[in-house]
């Protein structure tokens, strides 16, 4: 459907010309002037100021979160620590660790302590402990890589380092079983090591105890069915992904945990009928519409029925999620070259479109981390 080839109606019309008219109120240099010197707006402004800073600073912010990840920062201060202390410990200068300080402290990372020592912030707490939010800050060296020409970004993104990172994202489908497990070994470590954060989400969203068998597909090194062989030790589990994904992982940890494994190209090769519940984790986000309806059909053909599919990946409409949706992950998708974060609704469409019925959206404690949403199979 062509919306912009439709004629405005007069309500439309109407406002568009208020939309205009304010616009141009508030972008007018007299207009701000005056809305910080007169009290009663004074807090609008300063806000909307304050806003726009943190838009121009956001970069600054993830490289001082950045800095303060590779430097160990938060593991030197698990223990409050004097400033000189943490200079021994980071190799850091007293002008350097004093600056870092100062920004961390305000970022909310660290604290100011008494008697000179500081100590963890509110957030520096959270990322303590969690090797996963860690990994992922590191990550995002290579996504900061493909920033640094935003406007080429969005006109001619060429050859990007998230692109070539994630291997799958940048082969075509028929090259894709030729990719290797050096090319896959990284991203499926980061998998791994994040993986906690969203498992931990899904298990407390869903029981599994209605279902026999599990294929996770797309299941990486196996880490989500890990954590779900700890909850139901009863479950048949199978796991599919590509075959130098397999060769990254420690085969004895899946045998040990009674995990079969499957090889093959989702997007090619039929999935094996062996399950009647089928996962998806994080991964319809990773590619493109047509790609994704491919997908969905081949999890339908290996459905029995009344089977069912879950799928869980942060959606742009979960609540809370949509600035990391819309701005975050559309940009990080774009710098990969596959892929766009999607709404439940979006998802659901294609669900139903595939012939899924029953489709149902699942809130999960942290909607930024994921949303969960099942679909049945009937036929
Ligand atoms: C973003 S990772 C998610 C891994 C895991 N589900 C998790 O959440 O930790 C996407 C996974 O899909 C796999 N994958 C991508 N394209 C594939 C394809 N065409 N066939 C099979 N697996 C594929 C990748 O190898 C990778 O393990």
């Amino acid at each position: 459907m062509n919306r912009e080839a439709k004629k405005p109606r007069f309500v439309d019309r109407s406002r568009l010309r208020w939309h205009t008219n304010l616009s141009k109120l508030m972008s007018s240099p007299r207009f701000i002037n005056g809305a910080l010197w007169f009290w009663p707006t004074r807090f609008i402004a300063r806000r909307q100021a304050s806003e726009l800073f943190d838009l121009v600073s956001g970069f600054v912010y993830s490289q001082v979160l950045s800095a303060a990840v590779k430097l160990q920062l938060f593991d030197v201060l698990k223990q409050p620590k004097t400033l000189s202390a943490v200079c021994v410990e980071t190799g850091l200068s007293t002008t350097a660790a004093t600056r870092l300080l100062r920004a961390t402290t305000v970022l909310k990372l660290t604290k100011v302590l008494p008697a000179h020592h500081y100590g963890l912030g509110r957030l520096g707490n959270a990322m303590i402990g969690n090797a996963g939010l860690q990994a992922l800050v590191a990550h995002h060296d290579m996504l900061y890589r493909d920033l640094s020409m935003p406007t080429t970004l969005f006109t001619n993104p060429g050859s990007t380092s998230l692109g070539e990172y994630w291997a799958y994202s940048r082969s075509d489908q028929s090259t894709i079983d030729q990719t290797t497990a050096n090319e896959v070994s990284d991203y499926s470590n980061l998998m791994a090591i994040s993986q906690p954060m969203i498992s931990e989400q899904v298990l407390q969203s869903y029981s599994f105890s209605q279902h026999h068998s599990v294929m996770d597909v797309g299941g990486g090194t196996g880490r989500f069915l890990q954590a779900l062989r700890q909850r139901y030790p009863t479950l048949k589990l199978g796991l599919f992904d590509l075959p130098a994904v397999s060769e990254c992982h420690q085969d004895t940890l899946l045998n040990q945990l009674n995990i079969k494994q499957h090889r093959g190209d989702f997007l090619h090769d039929p999935l094996p009928a062996v399950s009647d519940l089928i996962t998806l984790v994080r991964i319809l986000h990773d590619h493109n519409d047509a790609a994704v309806m491919v997908l969905l059909n081949n999890i339908y053909r290996a459905l029995p029925e009344h089977g069912t599919l879950l799928i869980a990946e942060p959606m742009s409409d979960g609540a809370g999620a949509e600035r990391v949706g819309e701005a975050y992950f559309n940009v990080y998708f774009l710098a990969m070259g596959k892929g766009e974060p999607r709404s439940s609704a979006r998802l659901k469409s294609m669900l139903l479109e595939t012939g899924f019925t029953e489709v149902r959206v699942v809130n999960t404690p942290l909607p930024l981390l994921c949303t969960v949403m099942t679909a049945q199979k009937s036929t």
